[in-house]
């Protein structure tokens, strides 16, 4: 195993993705292959598979109501290269090992073009989907779903980011063009000849592990590079593709920078902040200045370590843009608990697998092939409580849909646990202030209950939530729900 550490940092420039636009008629086409890419200046190539030429894949440039439709080409090999678990649920010895599906994680999409976990085809075939995008202006991500391989299929570089342009957005003049840069940030164990290693748990016909924890960070595809930005401001869309990890992101020096938007668009008003904790999944919308840093450098730090050096130019008279931030960026209007007509209450558990390895995790107890049992009304609003009875803090996804956070509440777990209810043993805690923007991903720590509310907007038909820590929902932390008329 490599150690990212013995590696020389901030010697490669950061990659900024290829924009894929669709065509006059809203057309794009995007194969998935298999390709060799450099993470590292001392690091031979590295086997991928990708959406097109790199990975992350191209960013997909989109307006909201424009829709967009993109032929999915699976070109990929028709052999797996990391550990294929195929005694999970959906992964038998009968079916081919190489499959692949795209969800448009963030898009409101009719339920047969969501790229859903059965909805998968095979090397050599391709699927169109159309994307009707009636939606807020947001920062999007496309990654694989095949049922029991995404965590694969993600973590060998099956995923990239899109971007949905509206004209609110588009009249707060912020930073643009070479000034807004995506930044996908995410985790990788290599090779000492810098392949990526994916572990397993040591049992041949049981491979899965229940979490995954690189030592390597990349951004956009590269190990700790540098990006050279001039003295003023920029707009960085965040994008944690982690299969795991939790980052907690800073500046050197405790210098701020700005949230202006979470998963599914602008916040209210730019927000301070000196630190941001991204759970796997979640999108952050941010402004840092580099205005007063001329000719220095600045890092971003994950933890202790630094894994983003931002080289500043010295200033020049052509640099002297003022800085100014809008002082407000959408309405982001409350949703209130009155509206909502029904609470769901959804356990987070964890036990002991069937063959006694190790634990996985599920839903309400039950597991993703069960019936559907959450069938909300087209255009209701609901409140779903997450009751988190495990010890780690999951991810909690919902597709088709934006909600917002409610709020936080410490249970008695073993209360509940013994039939006594829901008992708080704390006041409710109101969710962060980076929080108070329309979501789509929601991190719901362990022995608290977690309330979201939706409105099921857009279309009936079927869909799912699930933890986006891709190891538990491949075993089995995903359930079906579906929108009815
Ligand atoms: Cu990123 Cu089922 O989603
Ligand atoms: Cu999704
Ligand atoms: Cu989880």
């Amino acid at each position: 195993m490599l150690r990212s550490a013995n590696l020389t940092p901030f010697v490669d420039a950061l990659p900024i993705p290829a924009v894929a636009r669709p065509n006059a008629a809203g057309h794009l086409r995007i194969p998935m292959r298999e390709i060799h890419a450099k993470v590292h200046r001392d690091l031979p190539p590295t086997r991928f598979w990708a959406y097109g030429d790199s990975v992350p894949g191209p960013l997909i440039e989109a307006r909201s109501g424009q829709p967009l439709h993109v032929d999915w080409v699976n070109q990929l090999p028709a052999k797996h290269f990391l550990p294929v678990d195929f005694s999970l649920h959906g992964c038998g010895h009968d079916i081919p090992e190489v499959r692949a599906c795209v969800h448009l994680h963030g898009a409101r999409t009719p339920s047969k073009d969501d790229g859903q976990p059965e909805d998968w085809f095979v090397p050599g075939r391709s699927r169109s989907s159309t994307y009707p995008l009636q939606q807020d202006a947001a920062t999007l991500w496309y990654h694989d779903h095949a049922m029991g391989l995404n965590r694969l299929n993600i973590y060998a570089g099956l995923f990239g980011m899109a971007i949905v342009r509206d004209k609110t957005e588009d009249a707060l003049g912020l930073p643009a063009g070479k000034y807004e840069i995506p930044l996908t940030i995410f985790d990788r164990n290599f090779t000492a000849d810098g392949q990526l290693y994916y572990p397993d748990s040591g049992d041949p016909d049981h491979p899965w592990v229940s979490e995954f924890a690189g030592d390597a960070i990349l951004f956009n595809g590269k190990i700790r590079p540098y990006f050279e930005v001039e003295p003023r401001l920029y707009r960085f869309r965040v994008l944690n593709a982690a299969n795991s990890r939790f980052f907690n992101l800073s500046l050197t020096g405790g210098q701020p920078f700005h949230q202006i938007g979470t998963d599914q668009g602008l916040l209210p008003s730019p927000l301070e902040l000196k630190q941001l904790l991204l759970a796997p999944a979640e999108r952050a919308d941010l402004l840092i200045d580099f205005s007063h840093s001329a000719g220095q450098n600045m890092h971003l730090v994950s933890g202790l370590l630094d894994i983003l050096q931002f080289r500043v130019a010295p200033a020049t008279s052509s640099h002297n843009h003022p800085v100014s931030l809008p002082s407000s960026l959408r309405p982001v209007p409350r949703i209130p608990e009155s509206s909502a007509t029904l609470t769901r209450t959804i356990t987070l558990n964890e036990h002991l697998d069937r063959y006694g390895n190790s634990m996985i995790m599920v839903l309400n107890r039950k597991r993703w092939h069960e019936p559907v049992t959450e069938l909300p009304r087209l255009n209701s609003t609901e409140i779903w409580e997450f009751v988190n009875l495990t010890e780690d803090t999951h991810p909690m996804h919902l597709h088709l849909v934006r909600f917002q956070v409610l709020d936080r509440r410490v249970f008695d777990v073993f209360g509940y646990e013994n039939g006594k209810g829901l008992r708080y043993l704390q006041d409710a805690v109101p969710p962060a202030p980076n929080e108070l923007g329309w979501k789509d991903v929601v991190a719901c720590p362990p022995g608290i209950v977690t309330r979201i509310i939706v409105r099921f907007e857009g279309y009936t038909g079927k869909y799912l939530y699930h933890c986006h820590i891709l190891e538990h929902e491949a075993n089995d932390m995903m359930r079906p729900f579906e929108v009815v008329a």
